[in-house]
């Protein structure tokens, strides 16, 4: 405890002090121990415990000179210690106060010095993304469909069962509903009614197909990139979200001979001119014919073997792989488009973008695209 403190804290009879001109000296004691005190207020935290001693409502020096000296001072001494306690209290507050501004004039002064930026340093290399495969496989599809005349459209992702289904000549009760199955959603309804489950996820980009020939008159040629949804359960081939691009050319005069020249064009110009493609039968409601596209294995080369003699474990052995599903426009199609089956005709087909980017770059797990793991897309600058 300093002095000061200790003779703040006795009473004047304590200090002797009976005559007003014994006061003077006092004060004078206190203030020089002040002024030493005052050295120690050199930043904010230093500068604030000194005020407190000094200006602090329960405790500070002042408060006990006015508690201590001035209240029980008797009659003759009292103007004296109040004169000398309002000069002191006058001087104290200037000095804390200039001390204030020189305690946060050096703060500022540290922050410039420490904070400042040096110039000459060499930038913060911030890592910059990159696209991930499956956008890049996407617009590689789009380039080549783009460059033979197609235009890119998309559509919700949120569908009605009449574009995911009804419409494409899938009515309700139908098998292949099965195949699609798919997460329906449902709507926050009116209280007391029953909840609106009216809509679901789309399954694949077909709906896109309907809503782009509601909107526009043949010829149409579009291709729809898009995510899609299916309650399949998660395995090396299967996600629950995966990405389709839908592909749907109707004229007057389209045959299946455009059909097979653009596929094949498209497969070429992907996979290499050395990939062979064949058609197998298939069944899509909204496609007849429908055909199943396969190409020649890209692991094997259409072998069916490695270099080594074992079975290619891609194809299992067969050479070919399954790319994807297509077919001519079934004619009921056009009834609900209002388009005139008698005078147009076209082809549309389903690519799996997820599985031809596994094909192209030797991936063997679709999940791998979902984990965000970055050492698996660094591989893709
Ligand atoms: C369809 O979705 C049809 N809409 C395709 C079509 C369009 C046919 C136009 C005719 C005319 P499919 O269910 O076969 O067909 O799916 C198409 C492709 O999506 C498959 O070849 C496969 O590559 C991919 N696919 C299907 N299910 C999954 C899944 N769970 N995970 C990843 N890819 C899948």
């Amino acid at each position: 405890m300093s002095a000061a403190e200790n003779i703040s804290a006795k009473s004047l009879a304590d200090l002797g002090v009976t005559q007003p001109d014994q006061v003077a000296p006092l004060f004078a004691q206190l203030r020089a121990r002040f002024d030493a005190e005052s050295a120690s207020a050199v930043n904010e935290e230093s500068w604030k415990t000194f005020r407190d001693a000094w200006l602090g409502r329960k405790s500070g020096v002042l408060t006990q000179i006015t508690g201590n000296w001035l209240k029980p001072a008797p009659p003759t001494v009292k103007p004296a210690v109040g004169a000398a306690l309002n000069e002191l209290r006058a001087y104290v507050e200037s000095k804390i106060e200039e001390l204030r501004a020189s305690a946060e004039a050096g703060a500022d002064s540290a922050a410039l010095t420490h904070e400042r930026t040096d110039l000459s340093l060499p930038g913060v290399i911030r890592p910059i993304g990159s696209r991930h495969l499956i956008r890049q496989v996407l617009q590689e599809i789009e380039d080549i469909f783009v460059s033979i005349g197609f235009s890119v459209v998309e559509g919700p992702e949120i569908e009605t069962p009449y574009y995911n289904f009804e419409a494409l000549n899938i009515p309700e009760h139908h098998p292949v509903r099965d195949d699609m199955d798919t997460f329906y959603i449902d709507l926050p309804s009116a209280p007391g009614k029953k909840p609106d489950s009216s809509l679901l996820l789309r399954t694949h980009t077909s709906p896109v197909q309907i809503r782009t020939m509601e909107k526009t008159q043949p010829p149409v040629r579009v291709i729809v990139p898009g995510k899609v949804y299916r309650r399949d359960n998660p395995d090396a081939t299967h996600s629950f979200m995966f990405h389709q691009i839908e592909g749907l050319a109707v004229d007057t005069d389209i045959t299946f001979c455009d059909f097979k020249g653009t596929i094949e064009y498209f497969v070429k110009q992907f996979f290499g001119p050395g990939v062979k493609t064949r058609f197998r039968p298939s069944y899509f409601p909204f496609t007849e014919p429908s055909v199943e596209f396969d190409a020649s294995c890209v692991f094997c080369g259409g072998q069916g073997s490695t270099s080594s003699g074992a079975t290619c474990s891609k194809c299992k052995g067969s050479g070919w792989i399954e790319l994807f599903g297509a077919g001519m426009v079934d004619p009921a199609v056009y009834g609900f488009v209002n388009y005139d089956p008698k005078k147009v005709s076209g082809f549309a087909f389903g690519i799996g973008i997820d599985r031809l980017a596994m094909l192209k770059y030797g991936i063997d797990d679709i999940q791998v695209f979902f984990q965000n793991d970055v050492r698996f897309l660094r591989q893709f600058p």
